[in-house]
């Protein structure tokens, strides 16, 4: 007999129904633990399944973090003034325009927490990055899906579902975990046609992996557009995932009400130092996106062989249709090989694969073909 379910714990209950109605967020499977549960050795698994930079962080990025961390004992600087001065040179922004974030993760919530209230909406494609829905919840306002075209986000759609309650509209380009991209020419027709007291934030967390000549302009239309929020992150291309730094660029007055909700030290002082050390060793990002693009190609027709469909992708991570992704998924995982099911997603005949080092993605596409054998 099944034990009855424990007391609800009446604290719990008295949270507010928008927050205890939240579904969690569920990360990609740390390797120790997949070690453990499956009584692998970890240096045989390898992981592929939360959009990180295979390479590991850039050596002088390395030893910036090691001489900053002497100063551990100290508060990190919570205005970020070092980097703010180096960031504002290499995007060529007033340092004013931003404001950093725990990661951008951190600077997605912040709008959320700035401009979101109970009755408001926030509108997203669907099939979109899944902290849309999660920042817009915790604050008691209510996340409107529009349709995606193919599995792209549809800007029309996105357009049409503005109504006089909404405060944010999110827009990933390119879009986890799709991998789906816009033109820079239709995403600034469609910032010009929000109404402009609505925050429209372009989250560009992937930006680096674009071929040069795609990559975003979107900085140089905050003028014309306050409302507009742009983020990006140090957790991808520049190899900085553990360290959560990221960065919004927008009209200084909207960082000053952003700023007000941000708490004092959010940024850590090795992130801070590391961050510097990165935007000096600008050769690690383009040699990073380089390798992407290769791993893309191995993997895409790698999976083309085995005869899965994969949805063209600009990012560092692919989409592969496998048909039963809950059992494929298990089974790769017994052969070491970590990858995200994405049926919170609304997509669940497919498994999102981050691009690894060449050895890693032939391991990968072998344990699919070992994954996908029985099936047949
Ligand atoms: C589209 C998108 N935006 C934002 C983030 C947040 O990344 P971070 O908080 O590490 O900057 C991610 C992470 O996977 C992402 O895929």
């Amino acid at each position: 007999m099944n034990a009855p379910p424990p007391p609800v714990e009446p604290t719990v209950e008295r949270a507010p129904a928008w927050v205890r109605a939240i579904a969690p967020y569920v990360p990609g499977k740390p390797i120790e633990e997949v070690a453990r549960e499956l009584h692998l050795d970890p240096s045989n698994i390898v992981k592929l399944a939360s959009n990180e930079n295979p390479r590991g962080p850039s050596p002088k990025v390395v030893a910036a973090i090691a001489a900053a961390a002497a100063d551990a004992s100290r508060y990190p600087d919570g205005s970020a003034f070092a980097l703010r001065v180096a960031l504002s040179r290499a995007l060529g922004v007033a340092p004013d325009r931003l404001v950093f974030g725990n990661g951008s993760n951190d600077i997605l919530e912040l709008v959320a927490q700035a401009f979101l209230k109970p009755g408001d909406e926030a509108v997203c494609s669907k099939h979109a990055f899944a902290v849309y829905p999660l920042a817009t919840q915790a604050r008691g306002a209510t996340l409107v899906e529009a349709p995606a075209r193919g599995y792209a986000h549809d800007l029309d759609a996105i357009r049409a579902a503005i109504t006089p309650r909404t405060r944010v509209v999110f827009v990933a380009n390119p879009n986890n975990p799709t991998g789906t991209w816009l033109p820079g020419t239709a995403v600034a027709a469609f910032v010009a046609s929000v109404p402009r007291d609505v925050v429209v934030v372009l989250d560009e967390a992937y930006d680096e992996y674009l071929d040069p000549a795609e990559r975003s302009r979107s900085l140089g239309w905050i003028d014309r557009h306050p409302n507009l929020v742009v983020s990006r992150t140090f957790s991808k291309a520049y190899g900085l995932a553990a360290l959560r730094i990221g960065y919004g660029v927008m009209d200084p007055r909207l960082a000053d009400l952003v700023n007000r909700v941000r708490q004092p030290f959010n940024v850590n002082a090795l992130a801070q130092a590391a961050a510097i050390a990165a935007l000096h060793d600008p050769d690690y990002v383009e040699e990073s996106a380089m390798l992407n693009r290769a791993g893309l190609r191995q993997v895409e027709a790698g999976v083309a062989r085995l005869g899965c469909e994969t949805l063209p992708s600009k990012g560092n991570f692919v989409l592969v249709r496998v048909g039963d992704a809950a059992r494929v998924y298990r089974a790769l995982l017994e052969q070491g090989v970590i990858v995200r099911p994405v049926a919170n997603y609304g997509l669940p005949e497919w498994l999102r694969v981050t691009i690894g080092l060449p050895e890693e993605n032939d391991m990968f596409l072998s344990a699919l073909a070992h994954a996908l054998a029985p099936a047949r």
